[in-house]
């Protein structure tokens, strides 16, 4: 009997040989990164998440099966096989600008409601707890409320929720997601149900780099910039016709100094002088100050746009304070500029002359200005007789309007 033991052993370790053996493939296949087995317990999360979806073109069509890590718009970390991202951006073509924007045809404007996944949001969803990016933009949730439960997903860092059809109060549980970088909440227009009556909660996103709150309803929200100025790491605000009323002048912080891209277009700043605090942020690339309704100058503001020299798309129109001196003083150090819109900004004394600096600008609109210089209305998309004797040098494509107001 005893000399029968090893043989027992060894024949069950050969049995044992024999079938690790015949896992190896599935051995080779776990170390090939696309392939990491997917965790049971996140595959039914998923299917959960897919039965409580509307789902009319059939998107998520590869959800079946075992392995959950395959499926599309589904990225798990390559060691662990934890789902880590979670990509369902509905259609969003660059043909049609945005999503839920105007297509040509009804039937183009079908097909995109289509691709538009609906429904709600399965709460099994927390369960993800290693999440770290989660983009369901351009989809249409049928104006439901955003879920507060997605202030738990702890380490999420991209959270893009853009145009899909939310409304109503803006979840302060958000403020929970510490990790955030990304933030883009941007809304619908016309469709301006998302609102925030303080933004109180953005307060502890000390990574958040980029936040989005355009069209979304922050007129009651007046401490927007006393918490939007302190968060330490943002390089980029868009909140473009958010209501936004008070552009304060004498902040106590502003703490957002290493900003690239600032968009406050199409607030009713009425009243409002341009502050001071604007022209602190040397690093800007984009400044959209359209039509916010800017009187005038601080009185103590002397740089202009020469402190800004990175800029590349400078969009000033529609608004008072942009006087003659502010622009021939600053335009000739804007050597980075590509787009420059000064339409419609009461501008009286000749500016052409201070645009030969500018060689890489694309587009310049001076339309619905007084000035007194003569040229034909408009000319674009070639370098024409008179954007050669301005000195612009090569411009792929110049658009110049000139109106006479008076
Ligand atoms: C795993 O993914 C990370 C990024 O998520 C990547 O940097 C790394 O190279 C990948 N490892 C393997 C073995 O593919
Ligand atoms: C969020 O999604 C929208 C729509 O799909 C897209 O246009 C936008 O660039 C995304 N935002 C960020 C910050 O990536
Ligand atoms: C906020 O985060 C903490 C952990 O940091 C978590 O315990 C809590 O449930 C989260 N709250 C909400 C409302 O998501
Ligand atoms: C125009 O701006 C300059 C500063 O660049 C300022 O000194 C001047 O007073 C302003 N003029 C008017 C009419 O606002
Ligand atoms: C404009 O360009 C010329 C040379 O092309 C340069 O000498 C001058 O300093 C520039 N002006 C400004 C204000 O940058
Ligand atoms: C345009 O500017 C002139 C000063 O140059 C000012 O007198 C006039 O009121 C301004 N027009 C408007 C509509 O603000």
């Amino acid at each position: 009997m005893k000399a029968l033991t090893p043989v027992t052993l060894s024949s069950s370790s050969c049995l044992w040989f024999l079938f690790v053996l015949s896992l190896c493939p599935l051995c080779f296949c776990n170390q090939n990164p696309d392939h990491v087995p997917c965790i049971a317990t996140e595959r039914l999360v998923l299917i959960q998440l897919k039965n409580n979806l509307i789902d009319h073109a059939n998107r998520l069509s590869s959800w079946v099966g075992k392995d959950c890590c395959s499926w599309s718009g589904v990225v798990c970390n390559n060691i662990t096989g934890n789902v880590q991202e979670i990509h369902l951006r509905g259609p969003d073509d660059d043909i049609h600008g945005h999503c839920h924007g105007s297509y040509d045809t009804e039937d183009e404007l079908e097909e995109a409601s289509k691709q538009m996944l609906g429904g709600t949001i399965s709460p099994s969803m927390t369960k993800l707890l290693q999440l770290t990016y989660i983009d369901l933009s351009c989809n249409d949730f049928g104006l439901i409320p955003i879920p507060a439960f997605f202030g738990s997903f702890q380490n999420v860092r991209y959270l893009n929720l853009s145009r899909s059809q939310f409304s109503g109060e803006i979840p302060h549980q958000l403020g929970n997601l510490s990790k955030l970088c990304v933030l883009d909440l941007h809304d619908v227009p016309l469709y301006t149900n998302l609102h925030s009556k303080s933004l109180k909660w953005l307060k502890d996103l000390k990574e958040l780099q980029h936040l989005d709150m355009g069209n979304i309803d922050l007129a009651r929200a007046s401490d927007w910039f006393q918490v939007i100025s302190t968060l330490p790491s943002l390089l980029e605000l868009h909140c473009s016709l958010c209501g936004l009323v008070q552009l304060p002048s004498n902040p106590t912080t502003v703490r957002f100094t290493s900003l690239i891209a600032l968009d406050l277009s199409y607030n009713l700043f009425s009243d409002s002088l341009l502050p001071r605090w604007i022209f602190g942020l040397h690093n800007l690339i984009l400044l959209d100050l359209t039509n916010c309704f800017i009187s005038g100058l601080n009185p103590g503001t002397h740089g202009g746009f020469h402190s800004m020299p990175s800029l590349m798309t400078l969009r000033v129109s529609t608004n008072n304070f942009v006087n003659s001196s502010l622009l021939l003083n600053g335009l000739p150090s804007l050597s980075n500029l590509r787009l420059l819109d000064v339409s419609n900004c009461n501008i009286s004394a000749p500016i052409l002359g201070t645009l030969h600096n500018l060689s890489l600008i694309v587009h310049i609109d001076l339309s619905y200005n007084g000035m007194v210089e003569e040229f034909e209305d408009c000319f674009g998309n070639q370098e024409t007789s008179e954007s050669k004797n301005m000195g612009l040098g090569p411009v792929s494509y110049l658009f110049i309007c000139l109106y006479y107001v008076y």
